[in-house]
């Protein structure tokens, strides 16, 4: 069982609480792709960005990968039947395919802006890992591709109410290169589910060191400072 398993339902519904504007990071995302159609998703969760994607970009053919299937399922309800949605992890990721664009919005890489730099995240705690990783994404990309990466605040402790007097709390401890988050749900003061993530942290050359292994270069960041781009 990895992180999120227990916990699918109560993430979504964190996630459809206003936590992201989901409208808005969709409308960016699609004016990046200026088009391209091939479309693959990395940690597409319970499918809300993909939803607002597909919207936004009705002729996209789009694949999401995840290896929660717990988040699959409640993708899967979410998206239209001609969405592929795989159970895959993307250190070992193997499609048989090449993208247009692959894209992360808080998926298993992502930025943190202090407002003094960027911070990459991600989900994978090892640098061997986050090298097989990217390796495995630039291998399923076509020459000249984008690599889109997500750009959110800094993870911070508060406390949201949700739907059914559930209430959640984060508490993130930084320790050096890593974060660990914990989420926690509760109801009428009892914990329903709690988890503990842990992430890494790149900063400074370390991310341009990283990504260049996988053969990715910087391009850019939009004009709203949601997305890093990068190109094959
Ligand atoms: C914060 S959620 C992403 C939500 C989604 N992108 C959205 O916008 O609604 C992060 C997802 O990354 C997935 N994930 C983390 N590490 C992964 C890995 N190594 N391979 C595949 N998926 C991974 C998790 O299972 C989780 O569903």
């Amino acid at each position: 069982m990895n992180e999120y398993t227990s916990m699918s339902e109560y993430y979504d519904a964190l996630m459809t609480s206003g936590y992201y504007d989901y409208d808005a990071i969709a409308k960016s995302l699609t004016t990046i792709l200026q088009g391209r159609k091939k479309i693959l998703e990395l940690g597409v969760g319970t499918g809300l960005i993909a939803q607002k994607l597909l919207h936004y970009h009705p002729d996209c053919e789009f694949t999401g990968i995840d290896f929660t299937a717990s988040m699959l399922e409640k993708a899967k309800g979410r998206l239209p039947q001609n969405v592929q949605l795989l159970e895959q992890d993307v250190t070992t990721l193997a499609l048989g395919s090449r993208f247009e664009a692959a894209f992360g919005n808080g998926g298993v890489w992502g930025f943190v802006n202090t407002g003094k730099e960027y911070i990459l995240v991600s989900h994978l705690t090892d640098t061997q890992e986050n090298i097989k990783g990217l390796r495995r994404v630039a291998e399923h990309l076509e020459e000249k591709a984008l690599f889109i990466m997500s750009v959110q605040g800094v993870h911070q402790d508060f406390e949201r109410a949700l739907p059914n007097q559930i209430v959640y709390s984060q508490e993130i401890s930084e320790k050096g290169d890593f974060i660990e988050k914990d989420y926690i749900f509760k109801k009428n003061g009892e914990v329903l589910a709690t988890h503990r993530n842990r992430f890494r942290l790149f900063r400074g050359k370390a991310i341009q060191e990283l990504l260049g292994e996988a053969g990715f270069k910087f391009q850019y960041s939009d004009s709203e400072d949601r997305f890093h781009i990068y190109v094959k």
